[in-house]
């Protein structure tokens, strides 16, 4: 990641996810935004990076408990070059609260808006689980369909494995001038 790019982690859930990018983004002065629904999952990340990070490295991460539908106003405001989802629900925690495919839909649209040039979506799906399984097909069948002027589109699957996690990566072309990428 280059010099003063930010990360957006769309599920911060434990925190796991986001002190890996806290680290990495520590070497590059860039901020993090960490979005849960749940105070639960909130309250988790901010323990956990509490107890790993400086002072100084805190104060790059906002924590926003709120739907990744909308990102908060300051992911407007800077330069978004990596976004991570982890769907799914909060490992140990309430299994009902998990996300769902028009959600994810929505919010991975918004995140294609989002990203700058060169910038990339990953995004791990779980369709061991019956939304997981919905999520993973309705993301495969829209990311699909992206133009291959502007999108490179990855999936990582384990073929010898019965419903693993697959992993969803989409980068924006570096010399991409689309502002909105409408899914068909
Ligand atoms: C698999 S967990 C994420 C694990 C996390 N990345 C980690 O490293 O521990 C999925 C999280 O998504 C959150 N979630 C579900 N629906 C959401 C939504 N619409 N917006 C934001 N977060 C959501 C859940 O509350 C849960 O904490």
């Amino acid at each position: 990641m280059q010099s003063g790019g930010w990360a957006i982690d769309a599920t911060c859930g434990n925190g796991n996810d986001t002190l890996k990018l806290a680290e990495i983004l520590r070497e590059k002065q860039g901020g993090i935004i960490c979005i849960d629904l749940q105070q639960e999952a909130i309250d988790k990340t901010k323990d956990l990076l509490q107890s790993h990070l400086s002072a100084e490295d805190l104060t790059r991460v906002h924590l926003h408990c709120q739907s990744h539908t909308h990102f908060p106003p300051i992911a407007e405001k800077n330069p978004i070059r990596l976004i991570v989802y982890n769907l799914g629900y909060l490992p140990k925690g309430n299994k009902w609260v998990t996300t769902m495919t028009l959600s994810t839909v929505e919010s991975v649209k918004k995140a294609m808006t989002l990203i700058v040039p060169g910038g990339a979506v990953c995004i791990t799906c779980y369709p061991g689980h019956k939304e997981g399984k919905r999520e993973e097909k309705a993301l495969l069948e829209k990311l699909s369909n992206l133009c291959p002027m502007t999108w490179n589109v990855c999936s990582h699957t384990f073929p010898n494995r019965t419903l693993a996690p697959s992993l969803l990566m989409l980068q924006k072309n570096v010399h991409s001038k689309v502002k909105n990428t409408q899914f068909k």
